[in-house]
């Protein structure tokens, strides 16, 4: 997979990038990630990125030629692959882990971190295939939600995980919105008095599945129930419960 990122800010990157899952991926080939300043195809003395917007008001807007330029340095002009060029901004579609499984297996996209004030209307009419947000807050820069984005892809990608299924039993699944993953226990089996349910130290693979799917359902009804609403096309499958199911 490559990733490419349009920040103004690419510094951001490189310790996110160099650490843990992420980082493990990108040294062993699996994800290769270019970060692409649009400040470098500035061409006044000033190598300015954003101006007054029209019709005034407070704050600067990017300027699009620059943005352009920067993604059809990676896509090339009229982006005849069809690259995905994904802006990151709160109006977007909100990112979940169906969008995360998805883009794994996008060999290619573009991630377009937005600053200031906002972008230049253009650069989306022009470049932007998506646009994406990572929740119902506003961050002054897309940075941090390109980091998020890529660290809920690149983990599911085969080769990231030091063990190849642990993606496969997360909360959420792979895929959709099945619910929540269950407790987990390791030893001491006492501590401070809280003890670990008998059944996990049974050694009884059977009974440890029922009690995993049967705990990931209970916490998923108390802590989300919103994911546990019913809906005409989930009638007849199992619910949150379901912590092997994908959808
Ligand atoms: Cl993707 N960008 C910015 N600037 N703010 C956000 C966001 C993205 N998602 C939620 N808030």
């Amino acid at each position: 997979m490559r990733a490419h990122v349009v920040t103004l800010f690419p510094e951001f990157f490189t310790g996110p990038l160099a650490l843990s899952i992420l980082g493990r991926a990108v040294e062993r080939g699996v994800a290769r990630v270019t970060c692409t300043n649009p400040r470098d195809f500035a061409t006044d003395r000033h190598r300015t990125v954003d101006d007054a917007p029209y019709g005034g008001g407070p704050g600067m807007i990017l300027k699009a030629p620059l943005l352009v330029d920067a993604v059809e340095s990676l896509v090339g002009a009229g982006n005849p692959r069809r690259v995905p060029v994904i802006l990151l901004s709160p109006q977007g579609e909100c990112f979940t882990q169906a969008r995360a499984a998805a883009l794994a297996r996008t060999p290619e996209f573009v991630l377009v971190c937005g600053h200031y004030k906002g972008i230049d209307e253009r650069f989306k009419d022009l470049v932007v295939t998506d646009e994406v947000s990572i929740g119902d807050f506003v961050l002054s820069g897309g940075e941090p939600a390109a980091l998020v984005m890529l660290d809920a892809v690149v983990r599911l990608l085969p080769g990231a995980l030091g063990d190849e299924d642990s993606a496969a039993g997360d909360s959420f699944g792979i895929e959709g919105q099945s619910g929540l993953d269950c407790a987990y226990y390791t030893r001491p089996p006492v501590y401070r008095g809280h003890a670990v349910p008998q059944v996990l130290m049974s050694g009884h693979h059977a009974r440890v599945a029922t009690w995993r799917t049967h705990d990931a359902a209970t916490r998923t009804q108390a802590l989300r129930p919103d994911l546990v609403k019913e809906s005409p096309s989930d009638r007849g499958r199992t619910q949150a419960g379901g912590r092997r199911e994908s959808h």
